[in-house]
């Protein structure tokens, strides 16, 4: 694929004119994109059956210590060379899952939607585009905070949760969060032109 096309397709596009294109709502969703929802899908069961069985043998400590090592490992496991897989959010516990700017400008539209009205549940976006000199899948799909998380992801943590993960990440601004918010969202990045 050599055009580089800048587009968001789909029912949810990006309401920043300057970052994306609107395409028609409805518009069939590219092969890639599917490919990205199942990597999403798999890194998110994945991360959520590790999780469930940390909580459940050793306690929420034991939670993060799983979250520490096991999530960017399962990260890297899920993804390939041509399709990377991660989160990211506006507010991160560990500083390597920051948003770049593409990622931003979206979680901030994904806020703005759900302001307005929008379930987090729904809200997907992608576009095609130059990254690092390849033409690049970009594809994100927002993460609500359920009532799980707000264990360790919530406005008061339990003493002991809060000291584990003040000592493993210093600069934690991933707190205050409850049922519903926007906690952040999985990002896919799918590489498109085939001739390497
Ligand atoms: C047992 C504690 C714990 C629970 C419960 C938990 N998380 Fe986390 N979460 C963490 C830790 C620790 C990290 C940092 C992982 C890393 O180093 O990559 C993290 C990171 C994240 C990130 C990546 C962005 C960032 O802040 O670094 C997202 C998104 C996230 N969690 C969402 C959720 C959601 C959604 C739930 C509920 C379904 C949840 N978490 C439940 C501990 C937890």
């Amino acid at each position: 694929m050599n055009t580089v096309q800048r587009i968001a397709l789909g029912a949810v596009v990006l309401g920043c004119s300057h970052a994306a294109l609107p395409v028609a709502a409805g518009e069939a969703a590219p092969e890639w994109v599917d490919r990205a929802r199942s990597s999403a899908g798999t890194l998110a069961s994945r991360l959520q059956q590790e999780l469930q069985a940390a909580i459940a043998e050793g306690g929420p400590v034991q939670g993060i210590e799983t979250c520490r090592i096991r999530a960017p490992e399962i990260a890297e496991e899920t993804s390939s060379e041509r399709a990377r897989v991660g989160r990211t959010a506006l507010r991160v516990r560990n500083p390597d899952n920051a948003p770049d700017a593409w990622e931003a400008g979206v979680l901030q539209d994904f806020e703005q939607r759900i302001a307005a009205g929008a379930s987090p549940a729904e809200l997907e976006t992608w576009i095609e585009t130059d990254l690092d000199g390849r033409a690049t899948g970009r594809w994100m799909k927002a993460i609500p905070t359920q009532p799980l998380c707000v264990t360790c992801h919530g406005e008061t943590l339990a003493p002991e949760l809060a000291e584990a993960i003040e000592a493993a990440y210093p600069a934690d601004a991933a707190t205050g969060f409850a049922p519903g918010d926007l906690r952040g969202a999985f990002t896919v990045e799918v590489v498109l032109d085939a001739g390497d």
